[in-house]
């Protein structure tokens, strides 16, 4: 084995041993809206459930030489945000979201994406996903960081409400190839599902 002391080497180093690790990641489209009423969306591979009952989600958000990202600094003002799982028919324009723009330009717009009205939140979600989780802030975390400015913002999101495509559901249970998620793997790779396989739970 090599013994790697992530004290003693940059963040760059640790950051691509922790995305080569930690792989396949799901990946959550966030839409929020800033206080002027711009739809902001971005996609989030540092994502989980936290917990099903109550049905949280979790969402970290890097921030930049200490600065917020639009998605942590509008979620944290408004409360709400809504998460999508990202598919094989909207990864592409998804991935056009992450582009570095300034709060007052929305990335929907520019990739072309469509903003539609959420039932529960006041933040629009995208009709171009299979699941929108629609979302009330439950805690932000700051985490991390040198020198006194924290190095992420971890969001701690509660479903409010589930808008799950027709054709995915089945008797309450997501079909997975239906769905078809896409994950992040290192770099600007993506990968889509593999072959599955059923192991027995042991009693
Ligand atoms: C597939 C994918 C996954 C990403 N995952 C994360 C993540 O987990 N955390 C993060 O801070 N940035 C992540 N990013 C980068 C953000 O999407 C990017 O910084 C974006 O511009 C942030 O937008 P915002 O400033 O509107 O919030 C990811 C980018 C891509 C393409």
């Amino acid at each position: 084995m090599i013994s790697i002391d992530p004290a003693a080497q940059g963040d760059r180093d640790n950051y691509k041993l922790l995305i080569g690790s930690v792989v396949p990641r799901p990946i959550a489209f966030v839409t929020t809206l800033s206080k002027q009423g711009v739809l902001n969306g971005a996609p989030f591979s540092y994502f989980s459930i936290v917990s099903s009952n109550p049905p949280l989600l979790s969402v970290a958000v890097q921030r930049k030489n200490g600065v917020m990202k639009d998605t942590a600094r509008n979620a944290v003002a408004t409360g709400e945000l809504v998460i999508h799982i990202v598919d094989e028919t909207n990864v592409a324009a998804i991935n056009e979201t992450a582009a570095n723009l300034p709060p007052d330009e929305s990335e929907i717009t520019i990739a072309g994406l469509t903003a539609t009205e959420s039932e529960k939140v006041n933040v629009p979600g995208i009709a171009e996903s299979k699941i929108r989780m629609e979302c009330v802030l439950e805690q932000a975390l700051e985490l991390g960081g040198t020198g006194g400015s924290p190095g992420c913002d971890l969001l701690i999101a509660r479903v409010v409400r589930f808008q799950i495509a027709k054709e995915i559901l089945e008797n309450g249970r997501i079909d997975a190839q239906k769905l078809a998620p896409v994950s992040r793997m290192a770099g600007n790779f993506y990968s889509s599902l593999g072959s599955l396989f059923e192991i027995e739970r042991p009693q």
